[in-house]
């Protein structure tokens, strides 16, 4: 069945690196494939038309970071903060023991709550780690139950050195390397590793993404959050296709990147929820850096569902034009999670597209702590419908 969106006040439909903004125009698309995009005076005849009612339509938002598998909430760690503790990796000890004790089913429960939330704010594609269960049973189950939710599934039994392992770290690497990526890695597409003080060193972090590269894992990574330690370095050895946070960058570490094409993924999430300083996303574009944005939803340093929320923060905090931020929430995450086939409003692509109950993307920055999400689409299909 062939169906034409029009009425759109604003259509983001994306040729490069930035969206153009078309005024006037309308697409179809047929068995969830977008086939045309052009003037809405030129539209082909289609079985079914979806009515935008004057708002304006983006890409669906791709979520290419976000920890979703995971019990209890640390709002305590986060009200510290804000009386003026430092975030340290070691907060992610307390979920990994609610995260062990949960059952199955509450874990998938919760983590349909968490999703639920992120659909409703436009998210059409997400991504979701392990690394809340740190033992070859709890990382496992963690990723078939991710796998139930989403195709971009992560193993990061590298978040941090679980306790029983504290005096002997190297052993804890070990284990990750052997029998925990054999039972991980047939659930996973990707191996990450967090690379940072207080978590794993740039050597433990070579050997970890090298032995899930073997396995036939892509590789991504989070580092640069609270130090620098050389986790940049290793990304680019180990083929990285996305390394995220960089919240402290030197320019011979954008450098790096820019030279192998790595995504820098920004997520102000968590410089909102420790109170860290925003990394200026100027410096990331003008090194000629793909961009991308993410939640980062997780119970420790981002309890984030919400992408208008991001956007927000990217425009306010980062230095990003609403159209920088809206690329790098869209086809951005896509590049992220190395995905050609969504992020963009073009000929070929999936049909997945919000309706704003709002003129122009702007609103999504202009008009914060709210949503501007009326509709979202996801191959054609309606998944969410909010009141317009
Ligand atoms: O992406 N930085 C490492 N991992 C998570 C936070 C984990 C936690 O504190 O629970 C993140 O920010
Ligand atoms: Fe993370």
């Amino acid at each position: 069945m062939t169906t034409l969106v029009s009425n759109i006040a604003e259509l983001v439909t994306e040729s490069d690196r930035y969206p153009t903004r078309a005024h006037g125009y309308a697409f179809a698309c047929d068995a969830g494939v977008i086939t045309w995009v052009g003037p809405e005076s030129e539209a082909p005849a289609t079985d079914h038309i979806i009515d935008a009612h004057g708002g304006a339509v983006l890409p669906g938002f791709v979520d290419s970071h976000a920890h979703l598998i995971f019990a209890g909430d640390r709002s305590a760690d986060f009200v510290a903060r804000m009386a003026g503790e430092k975030y340290a990796a070691g907060g992610i000890g307390s979920t990994v023991t609610a995260t062990r004790s949960a059952t199955d089913q509450q874990l998938r429960a919760h983590a349909q709550l968490l999703i639920d939330s992120m659909t409703s704010h436009g998210i059409t594609t997400f991504e979701i780690k392990s690394g809340y269960g740190l033992t070859v049973q709890d990382e496992a189950r963690s990723l078939r139950i991710a796998r139930e939710f989403t195709p971009e599934t992560t193993f990061l039994g590298a978040h941090v050195v679980p306790v029983e392992y504290r005096e002997d770290p190297d052993s804890y690497v070990d284990l990750v390397c052997g029998d925990m990526l054999t039972a991980c890695a047939p659930h996973a597409k990707w191996i990450d590793v967090f690379c940072d003080q207080g978590a794993f060193t740039p050597e433990q972090t070579k050997r970890i993404l090298l032995a899930g590269r073997n396995a036939g894992l892509q590789v991504r990574l989070h580092a640069n959050q609270i130090a620098s330690l050389g986790g940049i370095d290793v990304a680019a050895e180990c083929g990285a296709v996305s390394v995220d946070h960089l919240t402290y960058m030197s320019d011979s570490e954008l450098q790096t990147m820019a030279t192998h094409n790595i995504v820098a993924t920004l997520l102000p999430g968590v410089e909102f929820s420790t109170r860290s300083p925003y990394p200026d996303a100027r410096r990331f574009l003008d090194a000629g850096i793909t961009v991308a944005l993410a939640t980062d939803c997780n119970p420790g340093t981002s309890y984030v569902t919400s992408m208008p929320f991001v956007i927000a923060l990217a425009v306010r905090e980062m230095h990003m034009s609403v159209d920088q931020a809206v690329w790098s929430a869209t086809a951005g995450g896509a590049a992220a999670l190395g995905r050609t086939d969504i992020g963009r409003i073009e000929v070929g692509k999936q049909a997945d597209f919000l309706i704003l109950n709002q003129p122009t993307i702007d609103f999504l920055a202009y008009n914060p702590g709210t949503s501007p999400v009326a509709r979202v689409y996801r191959a054609g299909q309606l998944l969410r419908s909010a009141h317009e």
